[in-house]
């Protein structure tokens, strides 16, 4: 048996569904606006070769089913109108930024309203849970927010909401007790062995609300997400069809927690999707009409129909036409945990095409912290450097540092762990750092939202303009520096090497 891993440098081959077999599901559906997307991605996406495989019968089945006036079809197709998405963000305490600049909603304040709707049940996958300060041996009062989310899950049970938790093991929390407090209130929880099955972790972050609601962000179950740590994620209320689809990536890590799991290959075809790249979810959400799918990794965790994270990201950075605007904790191109180190320009090469052949105009904006590797400032110079105005070639990077100020006691805080890009087609929220083991090993997720704005009105509504402010709004804002004007500062620990180096 192949191993469920492949080289992504050498031969990596992503896990495209044929479209010929989504034609022949479409027409089965007998959903012609779904078959006319279909179609249309086909046609778009796919070299001309493959066209003419197509039959002069099949193109006349396919005309005949395609009648884009016919709304009965149309209205199926386009599901549950009343989908809301909204944008939460966590900004870290005594960061002063413009009067003027707007955020998202507060992670803890959706946090506290989907755990408010939840009547049924509520499932949520996590690296781990730190909610208090002793969880991390810290006193520190800014845990308040973590405490009372802890209380919240803590009544669930009693509330006849049944809530299931699954986390990593290997695991960073070791001194948390959160999980045997929520397991005597009657709440289940499952380490999942990431590290036996895939020698990786579970880094996803995802709630699912009653079957219904969903979460997915940067935010793990830990109070510093709320107070400490710069996180954004995004919540979609309403949306069932979107929320079952995310249910099978949470089953996949449930069932895995089971002890002596082991990977099925194929898994079963309840965990397969027919919501991914090539055929995305159709739904209105907050009257724009959007196109909406969740992306998966590691590659040994996308059953038949999951599109790969890495792919996502890939197809995103492939299609901008304008900007590319990328946000993430790390970026490495090379294998960080995987030994012997590997080098992995997988998406270091995706950003110079587009730069290079596109002349689409790159940022990225890395963050900086204490703990933060200086191995990488090297690569992202590398990919600063790679400006030249004359010919429109320009990829541009900036650190983002969250001041330490008199929160110097509190590990791994203060860092900007938001990981999302946004570009003029899709905005893109993940929990991956860029770097190869969190496409190969490690256990994440991305959402991936395409929607059309017809108006100035409905253009402030979508998530891609929102994500646009967020980004533009940190861009400038003093907590960004430019590789070129790192002066010392003792909360990065580029500052010293850039000097010298610079
Ligand atoms: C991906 O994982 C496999 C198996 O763990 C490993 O052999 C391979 O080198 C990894 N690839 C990269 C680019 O890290
Ligand atoms: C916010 O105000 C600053 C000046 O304080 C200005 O430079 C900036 O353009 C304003 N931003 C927005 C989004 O209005
Ligand atoms: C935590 O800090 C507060 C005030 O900063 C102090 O009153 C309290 O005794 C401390 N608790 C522990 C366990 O150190
Ligand atoms: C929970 O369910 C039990 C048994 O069905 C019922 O007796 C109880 O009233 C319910 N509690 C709440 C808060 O709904
Ligand atoms: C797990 O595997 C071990 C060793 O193969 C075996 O002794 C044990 O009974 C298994 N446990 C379960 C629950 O299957
Ligand atoms: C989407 O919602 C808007 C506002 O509610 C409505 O006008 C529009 O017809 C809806 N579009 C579809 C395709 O359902
Ligand atoms: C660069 O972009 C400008 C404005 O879009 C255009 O006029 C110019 O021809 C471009 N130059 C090159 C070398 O592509
Ligand atoms: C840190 O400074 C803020 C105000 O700048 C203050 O409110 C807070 O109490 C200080 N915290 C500690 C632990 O010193
Ligand atoms: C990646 O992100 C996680 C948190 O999301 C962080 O703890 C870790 O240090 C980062 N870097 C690497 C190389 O994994
Ligand atoms: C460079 O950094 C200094 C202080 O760190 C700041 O005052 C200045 O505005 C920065 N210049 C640019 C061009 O960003």
């Amino acid at each position: 048996m192949s191993s469920p891993y492949r080289n992504l440098h050498d031969n990596y081959v992503p896990n495209h569904w044929n479209w010929r077999e989504l034609v022949f599901y479409a027409v089965l559906a007998g959903c012609p606006f779904l078959l006319g997307v279909i179609v249309y991605v086909s046609l778009v996406d796919k070299p001309s070769h493959e066209l003419t495989d197509l039959g002069d019968t099949d193109r006349d089945n396919i005309q005949r089913q395609w009648d884009p006036t016919d709304d009965e079809h149309r209205r199926r197709c386009f599901a549950n109108d009343q989908c809301r998405m909204v944008l939460a963000e966590s900004i870290p305490l005594y960061m002063k930024y413009d009067d003027n600049a707007t955020f998202g909603l507060p992670m803890y304040k959706v946090w506290k309203d989907l755990l408010a709707k939840a009547t049924n049940s509520v499932d949520v996958a996590s690296f781990y849970w730190t909610l208090t300060g002793p969880d991390i041996r810290v006193n520190s009062s800014t845990d308040q927010l973590g405490r009372d989310i802890l209380e919240v899950f803590k009544e669930m049970p009693s509330r006849n909401v049944s809530v299931r938790v699954a986390v990593s093991s290997p695991s960073v929390a070791h001194d948390s007790t959160d999980l045997d407090v929520l397991q005597t209130k009657g709440v289940q929880v499952r380490m999942v062995n990431f590290g036996r099955l895939t020698k990786g972790i579970l880094h996803t972050k995802l709630w699912v609300v009653d079957m219904k609601h969903i979460y997915i962000g940067s935010a793990n179950m830990d109070w510093r997400a709320l107070t400490q740590v710069k996180e954004l994620g995004a919540v979609i209320y309403d949306c069932p069809l979107l929320a079952q689809d995310l249910q099978k990536i949470f089953q996949s890590y449930w069932v895995m927690g089971d002890v002596n799991a082991s990977i099925p290959d194929p898994w079963p075809p309840s965990f397969d999707t027919s919501i991914n790249r090539e055929n995305p979810l159709l739904v209105n959400v907050s009257g724009v009409a959007s196109r909406i799918y969740i992306s998966g990794s590691p590659p040994s965790f996308c059953p038949n129909g999951r599109t790969r994270d890495l792919d996502a990201i890939l197809s995103v950075i492939k299609e901008a036409e304008q900007f590319i605007d990328v946000a993430v904790m790390e970026y490495f191109p090379t294998s960080r945990f995987t030994k012997p180190q590997s080098y992995w320009p997988v998406l270091d090469d995706a950003l110079k095409k587009s730069a290079f052949e596109r002349q689409v105009p790159i940022r990225l904006l890395v963050s900086c912290g204490r703990d933060t590797d200086p191995a990488m400032l090297p690569f992202l110079k590398s990919l600063n450097d790679l400006q030249y105005p004359s010919e429109n070639i320009s990829i541009e990077v900036r650190l983002y540092i969250v001041p330490v100020v008199n929160q110097s006691s509190i590990p791994y805080a203060r860092v900007n762990h938001n990981k999302y890009m946004v570009t003029d087609k899709v905005a893109y929220i993940g929990t991956s750092n860029w770097s190869a083991d969190y496409f190969n090993t490690t256990a994440g997720i991305g959402l991936v939202v395409s929607q059309d704005s017809t108006s100035p009105a409905s253009m402030s509504r979508t998530l891609r303009e929102q994500m646009r402010v967020v980004f533009e709004r940190d861009w400038n804002s003093q907590f960004a520096v430019k590789l070129s004007n790192l002066s010392h500062n003792p909360d990065c620990t580029f500052a010293g090497l850039a000097s010298s180096n610079l």
